[in-house]
């Protein structure tokens, strides 16, 4: 990541990479309940582990660049116990509570065989992070670049680059 970079443009790069793999995820869990034999919904079940570890790793660093750079300088403008700070410190929550639960889903597939589990789970997550994305790029990064001087935003940047 560049240190000139802006950090709202680097946040929504982040986004483009997390929308691709929502995407690929969508097409999993649909593939998932239409295929008939065991080993092909094996390989779908080892590609929905290949996302889960993007979500561990690089959504979660992706939530901590806003948590803990854009967001505490953000809120001393917006402030962060209540407003759209807030609510999407409570989404972040939301989202790794449910990616908790669909690992849970995706391990016991191999003794439940039973994918429903995992596909409600895996839709509503999609479902979470889309519209939280949505959110950030239409209302929370637009006050963002209205609200930080230039400083600010090379702070936040700097931040960002240290968190991985
Ligand atoms: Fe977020
Ligand atoms: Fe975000």
């Amino acid at each position: 990541m560049d240190t000139n970079l802006d950090p709202i443009t680097a946040l929504k790069s982040d986004h483009e990479a997390v929308r691709a793999v929502l995407n690929n995820l969508g097409g999993y869990l649909k593939k998932i309940s239409s295929v008939s034999s065991d080993g092909l919904r094996n390989n779908l079940i080892n590609q929905l582990n290949e996302i889960t570890a993007f979500i561990d790793r690089d959504l979660e660093i992706h939530f901590k660049k806003e948590e803990e750079a854009l967001f505490p300088v953000l809120g001393n403008y917006i402030g962060t116990e209540t407003g759209p700070v807030h609510v999407m410190l409570i989404e972040h929550k939301n989202s790794r509570e449910l990616s908790s639960e669909f690992k849970l889903k995706i391990n016991g597939y191999q003794q439940s065989k039973d994918f429903k589990p995992i596909t409600d789970i895996g839709n509503s997550f999609i479902k979470l992070l889309s519209e939280h994305i949505d959110k950030e790029e239409n209302i929370l990064f637009n006050m963002a670049d209205i609200q930080l001087s230039q400083n600010e935003k090379r702070g936040i940047m700097l931040k960002m680059l240290a968190i991985k």
